[in-house]
């Protein structure tokens, strides 16, 4: 099992590789698309510091709906467009959002969270689903999280 002690005093970039490379040795030949979202889930909650939640919203019809996650019981359902999830959901962009009482529409699921990254998941062009991390710090992630984060999703795509 891997060793989540050794990622002591990595920098971003060397932690992201290494979350990256933990997320491909469980999720290969895996087709449980749970599975592998709730082990992806639980991986970002114990490499990434300072976080209070993490976790997949699930492209379903016309709107995101709750997928595995590590953190607090989170809102169900969520239209496209809506909160920050929405709006990475419509877009199919990368949100990140340092402040997240200054984003109009988020959406408070833990009265905790200052500051949130979510990045779509992409499947042939289409959003399948969105990676959502929330922190209590005020502008936790950055440019680095946010290639971090895109890469395992361009992992994921075709594994959930
Ligand atoms: N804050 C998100 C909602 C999901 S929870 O944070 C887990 C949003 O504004 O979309």
């Amino acid at each position: 099992m891997f060793d989540f002690t050794a990622t002591a005093g990595l920098s971003k970039p060397e932690l992201y590789r290494e979350l990256l490379a933990a997320a491909d040795a469980l999720t290969a030949g895996e087709s449980d698309a749970v599975a592998n979202m709730a082990n992806v889930a639980a991986l970002l909650w114990e490499f990434l510091p300072d976080v209070n939640w993490t976790g997949f919203y699930r492209v379903v019809g016309d709107e995101l709906v709750l997928g595995p996650f590590a953190g607090r019981p989170a809102c169900i359902r969520i239209a496209m467009g809506k909160g920050v999830c929405g709006a990475a959901a419509l877009q199919g962009e990368t949100q990140l959002v340092p402040d997240v009482q200054a984003f109009p529409g988020h959406i408070a699921c833990d009265g905790a969270t200052e500051s949130e990254i979510v990045v779509p998941v992409l499947r042939d062009g289409k959003v399948i689903a969105v990676i959502d991390c929330d922190s209590p710090v005020k502008a936790r992630f950055d440019a680095e999280d946010a290639a971090g984060i895109e890469a395992l999703a361009a992992l994921l795509a075709d594994r959930i």
